[in-house]
């Protein structure tokens, strides 16, 4: 019980540049406040006392102004700045080191019962006043932008902006799109915000080789200079056939 209050101070100097003292984040911060009579609402829920623990959860409001339902599921770490106008769901589930600011919904869209919140994986950040809706995965480290609603999932490591949400898609560096059309393929689609680690991987190494290419480039006219013979040989090339099928699943 203290690690866990221990970790959840951490985590508040972890990630509030205007956090200055223990004794602050102990009486200062209503999102503390709400978490920590989370805990104990959420226990008399799983111990079959639904309604003492909504009356819980209703003093943890009063004193927070956020609203966690006691049936919510909400890993460690969790860090609400600001607090007020939240709302969590019954049926959310919220993994480790996820933080939320000010005016978060995790809200449902149909009255049935069953899984209707959504679920946070570990490290999602969602800015103030968004609202993400449904019974749908934001996948770890995935990033909400302050006012967006949410209502599909999201991919892992993603960022999401507006109304509806979207996935943010960065512009290809042009550089980059040049190799890769030198070298006779082209990762259709890939952009920073796409998870797979292997096509982050290939970006790097065109990033790498583009730089070696220059240098080489320019190291090469210098020794055309002092032997034109030196011009003849030339580089071998990339066969575009090894990387056919890159893109294909299974
Ligand atoms: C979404 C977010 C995480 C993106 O951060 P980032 O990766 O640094 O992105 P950038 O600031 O480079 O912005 C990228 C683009 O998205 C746009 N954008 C950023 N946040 C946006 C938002 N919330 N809604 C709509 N568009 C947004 C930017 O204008 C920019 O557009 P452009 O490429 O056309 O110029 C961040 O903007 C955000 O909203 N964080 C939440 C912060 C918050 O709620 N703080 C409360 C503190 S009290």
């Amino acid at each position: 019980m203290l690690n866990r209050l221990k970790e959840d101070i951490a985590a508040v100097f972890d990630r509030d540049p205007a956090v200055k003292s223990t004794l602050e984040v102990l009486t200062c911060y209503p999102g503390m406040r709400a978490i920590w009579i989370h805990r104990v609402s959420h226990r008399l829920y799983v111990a079959n006392w639904p309604v003492v623990a909504r009356m819980l959860s209703g003093v943890g409001r009063f004193l927070s102004g956020v609203e966690i339902h006691p049936g919510a599921t909400i890993g460690r770490r969790f860090f609400i700045d600001h607090g007020m106008g939240i709302v969590i769901g019954e049926t959310a589930i919220i993994g480790d080191d996820v933080t939320i600011y000010h005016g978060v919904t995790l809200g449902g869209t149909t009255w049935n019962k069953g899984k209707r919140h959504p679920t946070l994986e570990d490290g999602v950040v969602i800015g103030a006043g968004a609202k993400v809706l449904g019974p749908f995965t934001v996948g770890q480290g995935a990033r909400i932008g302050s006012n967006s609603v949410v209502t599909k999932a999201v991919p892992p490591g993603a960022t999401v902006t507006g109304i509806p949400g979207r996935v943010l898609v960065r512009e290809v560096d042009d550089a980059r799109e040049a190799m890769q059309s030198k070298h006779g393929f082209d990762m259709y689609g890939v952009t920073e915000e796409m998870p797979d680690p292997v096509a982050r991987s290939i970006r790097a190494l065109l990033d790498q080789t583009h730089a070696m290419e220059s240098k080489m480039d320019a190291m090469g006219q210098q020794l055309c200079k002092l032997d034109p013979s030196f011009c003849d040989d030339k580089l071998p090339q990339l066969d575009s056939d090894a990387f056919s099928g890159m893109g294909d699943k299974g």
